[in-house]
């Protein structure tokens, strides 16, 4: 067997998966984020560890004397800052790459640097998600910690880290750092240079399959892991989904909706020219790369409208209410903008809205707009792609988005593209044991794991008439930013 984990924002997931790619168990355990002020983020390292080792536990205890694991990888939540001292404990709670504080340290980098210049270095914009941001941010404002920083990591990377005693990060999460030349796959000696970080305080870099260290033996008793279990570097938890789609060749693309959501597009070529319009990362397999467009609370706006509106509902009874209205909600439009917006406005300060309320409306109503919204909001990701002449015709749509077949049929009336649906919607966690399978050796590349491990369920149609209504409420949709930008 491999172990993929994915180390997400509202819980950890481990799979255990065998040679034909099936899950034979899973086990997750939820964490909490913190808000302590409007626009922060943050999360306890030592409650990923905490989760991640029991998750591995369950599974592990389901295990007969003979089944052997092979290897174990990792997929985690991007861009969030942990920061460690000479001794390896960490300093500060991590900043998560949902926190919006830093819009000042954005402005800083582009004074300092230079629009042309840092996408000329990074490929990549100033987004208060992003690393480096979160890094000038504590530089400036708690000085005391940043004089103990020894190394900064990414969360996944510190999960590892505790389970190995080495500090290491891949190539598709440090591109998300905006410290990383990612046409060159290494640290930026110029933006390190231009915001005095020693690069000594930047992790090893490796690839997603290279093997990065061995498991301690306090980490063996704790989650009855075999002493001799492999371990591989990971990725990114885009990186991850997309090679848990099989987003692996050009012309390939993937939706994914987690609390944040993701549109991908797979690139080969590290040397072209977005203009910063959408994020530029590497990909977890060398010389690939990938385009994405983010929404920032995509099925943390479902999440966040439910806890507060219909805490005894489920998520399938909402979906169904919402399933009976009609499409347009009849009027009732949202706006996924809770925590600000990444693409394509990168405004950390608009916030969400409902409007057109009406009496006729009920709960399934404000879901559904809820769903649309959202789905809106992914829906400018494929604009840009299709604007700047890439054809998005065919989509693999993962994460809690891809449960619901009112959701995945939405996605292709309101993307006009094809939705694939996989028999395993895993994405970051399937990628994450795919590359623990690749680096065991069960496959030579990627693509040949994909092809045992991916399985087609059903494809999802534009309906005609559908995605013309679509069309025009987008268009209404589009208006809303420009009049709400100011209400903050
Ligand atoms: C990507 C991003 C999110 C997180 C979610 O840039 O910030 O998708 O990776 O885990």
């Amino acid at each position: 067997y491999v172990i993929g984990i994915d180390l997400g924002t509202s819980a950890v997931k481990a799979l255990l998966v065998n040679r034909e790619g099936e899950v034979l168990k899973e086990a997750s355990r939820p964490y909490p984020v913190m808000h302590e002020k409007s626009g922060y983020s943050e999360q306890d390292p030592e409650d990923w560890v905490r989760g991640s080792f029991d998750a591995l536990h369950e599974l592990t205890s389901a295990l007969t004397e003979d089944e052997k694991i092979d290897g174990i990888s990792f997929s985690g939540q991007m861009h969030g800052l942990v920061m460690v001292d000479c001794d390896g404990a960490v300093i500060r709670p991590a900043i998560l790459w949902n926190d919006t504080r830093t819009t000042a340290e954005c402005c800083e980098i582009i004074e300092v640097l230079g629009q042309d210049q840092l996408l000329k270095l990074t490929k990549n914009p100033a987004l208060e998600g992003f690393t480096l941001p979160k890094m000038l941010w504590v530089k400036k404002h708690e000085p005391e910690n940043w004089d103990q920083l020894s190394q900064f990591m990414l969360p996944k990377d510190y999960l590892r880290y505790r389970m190995t005693g080495e500090v290491a990060m891949d190539l598709s999460d440090a591109a998300g750092t905006l410290l990383l030349n990612v046409e060159k796959g290494e640290w930026s000696k110029e933006v390190l240079h231009a915001f005095q970080i020693e690069e000594t305080h930047c992790p090893p870099l490796l690839f997603s399959t290279d093997e990065a260290g061995v498991l301690l033996s306090e980490v063996v008793a704790a989650t009855g892991l075999p002493a001799d279990t492999k371990v591989f570097a990971g990725g990114a938890d885009n990186g991850c989904g997309a090679i848990g789609s099989g987003v692996l060749k050009e012309g390939m693309s993937m939706c994914s909706i987690g609390t944040s959501g993701v549109v991908l597009s797979y690139e080969n070529r590290g040397d072209l020219d977005f203009d910063g319009k959408v994020h530029y990362f590497n990909h977890g397999v060398p010389d690939a790369y990938y385009t994405m467009g983010v929404t920032l609370a995509a099925g943390d706006s479902l999440s966040w409208y439910r806890r507060n509106f219909a805490p005894e509902v489920s998520f399938e009874t909402l979906i169904e209410e919402a399933a009976k209205t009609p499409p347009g909600a009849e009027g009732l439009l949202f706006t996924p903008y809770i925590s600000g917006e990444r693409t394509p406005y990168a405004d950390a300060v608009i916030r969400g809205s409902f409007i057109g309320m009406d009496q006729r409306h009920s709960r399934g109503h404000f879901t559904r707009a809820v769903l649309e919204g959202i789905t809106f909001s992914l829906h400018e990701s494929i604009n840009i792609f299709r604007e700047g002449g890439k054809k998005i015709d065919r989509i693999v749509s993962i994460g809690g988005g891809a449960k619901s077949d009112f959701w995945l049929q939405l996605q292709a009336d309101i993307f006009d593209a094809d939705i694939v649906k996989l028999t395993s919607e895993q994405g970051p966690g399937m990628g994450a044991a795919m590359i623990a399978a690749v680096g065991s050796g069960w496959f030579t590349h990627l693509d040949e794991c994909a092809e045992r491990f991916l399985n087609e369920e059903k494809v999802y149609v534009p309906k005609i008439e559908m995605k013309e209504h679509y069309k025009n409420l987008f268009y209404i949709y589009q208006q809303v930013y420009n009049q709400t930008k100011e209400l903050s």
